[in-house]
């Protein structure tokens, strides 16, 4: 069975009002549409986006997809195009969802597979609870019956040659355009299964949607911490590199890399926090690739590592221990920096020092020392299998 995902990303967000379409904006550490992204492409073996391919791409990060294709001025059109570009994969079953939707439930895309067994589309939907007004001039003109009401979500799942079909048949609507894909199988007579939907599959419309969508995200992850500890001799003719900050110093520390105490025990941190070994593991000294390495490498690794586990930094502490430099003049650019490399916000980074009281060799100006904590939130999913 030949399942595809079409993701319509082709909208410019005009309720939601903000300078780039909300599909792109970020929500839990990733961009709105790879959260759909990612539960596409684990319930379906082709992925097809469409709208505006650079951007899309760059969303999509790490995400397998084909390449993406134009949209159109409403989304039937959009849908439409998308179609059109799968019909020479020739899918058996194709599932529509909007790329404005992030948090698919895990039971949801199951469930419509199940009822395409015995019907040509089927949609997650939800009774509606409130009575229903239509009102007009501010005034009510009627109540509306919610008997037999539902509220239409996606992703909708559809076997592919009807859908295609209905779609060929009812053309470019433009102002009568249907603002879903059930209902061109409706218009055609076709069957359309209903299945439970989700108050957490919110469509990130307006401003406040982000909020209900950002508790919903992070309320179903769990927080791992991990700590890190490194230290690193004063040595010879070297730059003295602290948390991606090059510092005025009369002396540098030696090492393999360029020896950033900081990003290598920041490092340490996120990797201990997902339970993926340490920076020795990623970037074996015994190669020669990382000698002299700028240390950002290492970092921008370890935060790709917790995008690829669909997780989010919370937040990352580092302690410098050393007698100098003085980190303090030197604290809010470190701190940028390193936000900047995790692609986080800088208030989710702190950068602090202490001394030893001149005891012990970080006293004695011999080395510095540093040590990290991280707090990386996980889906639950992706927690537990690793948890063992
Ligand atoms: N969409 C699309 N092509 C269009 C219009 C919408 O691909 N011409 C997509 C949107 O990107 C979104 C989904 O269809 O993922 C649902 O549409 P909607 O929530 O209405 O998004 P927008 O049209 O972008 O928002 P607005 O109506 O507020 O402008
Ligand atoms: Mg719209």
């Amino acid at each position: 069975m030949r399942i595809a995902a079409l993701l319509v990303a082709a909208g410019s967000g005009s309720r939601f009002g903000a300078e780039i379409p909300k599909q792109f904006l970020t929500l839990a550490g990733q961009p709105v549409i790879r959260h759909a992204a990612r539960a596409l492409a684990a319930g379906a073996t082709l992925l097809q986006p469409v709208g505006e391919a650079a951007a899309i791409a760059a969303a999509l990060g790490e995400v397998a997809h084909l390449p993406p294709v134009p949209g159109g001025a409403t989304r039937q059109e959009s849908v439409r195009a998308g179609l059109e570009a799968l019909v020479p994969h020739a899918p058996d079953i194709v599932l529509v969802h909007d790329a404005a939707r992030p948090l698919i439930p895990p039971g949801t895309i199951p469930a419509l597979l199940a009822a395409l067994e015995t019907a040509p589309g089927a949609i997650p939907a939800l009774p509606v609870a409130d009575t229903l007004k239509r009102v007009a001039g501010g005034t009510i003109a009627a109540t509306v019956p919610r008997e037999g009401l539902f509220r239409a979500q996606t992703p909708q799942a559809f076997r592919f040659v009807p859908l295609l079909a209905a779609h060929r048949a009812a053309g470019d609507a433009g102002d009568g355009a249907a603002t879903d894909d059930a209902a061109l199988l409706e218009a055609a007579g076709l069957a359309v299964a209903i299945v439970a939907g989700s108050e957490d599959n919110i469509k990130l419309t307006y401003p406040e949607d982000l909020m209900r969508l950002e508790r919903a995200l992070l309320g179903a992850m769990t927080p791992r911490v991990g700590t890190g500890f490194d230290v690193h001799a004063f040595g010879p003719d070297r730059k003295l590199f602290l948390c991606g900050i090059e510092i005025a110093h009369p002396r540098g520390l030696a090492g393999h890399s360029d020896a950033d105490v900081g990003i290598h025990a920041l490092c340490d941190a996120i990797y201990g926090a997902l339970a993926e070994g340490d920076i020795g593991r990623h970037f074996p000294p015994s190669e020669a690739n990382w000698k002299d390495a700028d240390s950002a490498r290492f970092l921008v690794h370890a935060a790709g590592r917790i995008a690829a586990r669909g997780g989010v930094l919370a937040n990352a502490d580092v302690t410098l221990i050393c007698e100098r430099p003085k980190i303090g003049p030197h604290a809010p650019a470190m701190r940028a920096r390193l936000a900047g490399l995790l692609g986080v916000a800088e208030g989710c980074v702190s950068v602090k020092a202490t001394t030893t009281e001149r005891l012990g060799f970080t006293g004695r100006e011999e080395g510095i020392a540093a040590q990290a904590v991280a707090t990386v939130l996980l889906p639950a999913g992706a927690v537990l299998p690793a948890c063992g």
